[in-house]
């Protein structure tokens, strides 16, 4: 059993520590982060996972991004433990936020990632929709958490506060 909560500023560094188990080193200079770097994550959507024990067992982010000067989310990361991969824990976390940021009342969401695995979430290749590079433009995802959000959203993704 897991219990997911909001992550807060003492779950930080062993969130950080659960990605770079989790990812090949040097994700930190992904194009992605350029987006992060400075940036708080979104409160309430970023959730930490944790056991009967209260151990780590996986964690989702969000971040405030613009496109084309339309807000929007950038989901990632997410990882679980490798001890913890296939039962179910990356989902319940990516539809646990999802449902939470449809609630605080954002309208969509995109991310870089494996088309594969974020199809199963209603995640669709984004036309137009333009990351930092280098980014492969088929790695990049959205889902309209309201009906319609991404028609005519279009251009660069920009920080925030750019
Ligand atoms: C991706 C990740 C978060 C999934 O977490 P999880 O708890 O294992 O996921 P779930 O149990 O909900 O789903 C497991 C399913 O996803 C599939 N899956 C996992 N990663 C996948 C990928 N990159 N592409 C396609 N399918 C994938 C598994 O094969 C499994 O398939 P099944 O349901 O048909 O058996 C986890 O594997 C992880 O932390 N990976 C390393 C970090 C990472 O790659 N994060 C995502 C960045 S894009």
């Amino acid at each position: 059993m897991y219990t997911l909560k909001p992550e807060t500023a003492e779950d930080w560094w062993e969130v950080e520590a659960l990605y770079d188990l989790c990812f090949a080193p040097g994700r930190t200079a992904l194009s992605s982060y350029r987006l992060r770097d400075g940036v708080d994550p979104v409160k309430g959507l970023s959730l930490v996972a944790r056991d009967e024990n209260g151990i780590l067992a996986g964690a989702i982010r969000f971040w405030p991004v613009l496109v084309g000067g339309t807000p929007a989310l950038l989901l990632g990361p997410v990882a679980v433990h490798p001890t913890r991969q296939g039962e179910g824990l990356g989902g319940l976390l990516i539809q646990s936020s999802l449902e939470r940021g449809r609630a605080e009342g954002w309208d969509r969401v995109m991310l870089v990632g494996d088309a594969p695995y974020y199809r199963r979430f209603g995640f669709e290749k984004l036309e137009g929709v333009i990351m930092p590079p280098p980014t492969n433009p088929d790695r990049v995802l959205g889902y309209a958490l309201r009906d319609g959000a991404w028609d005519g959203v279009r251009g660069e993704v920009t920080r925030i506060d750019a």
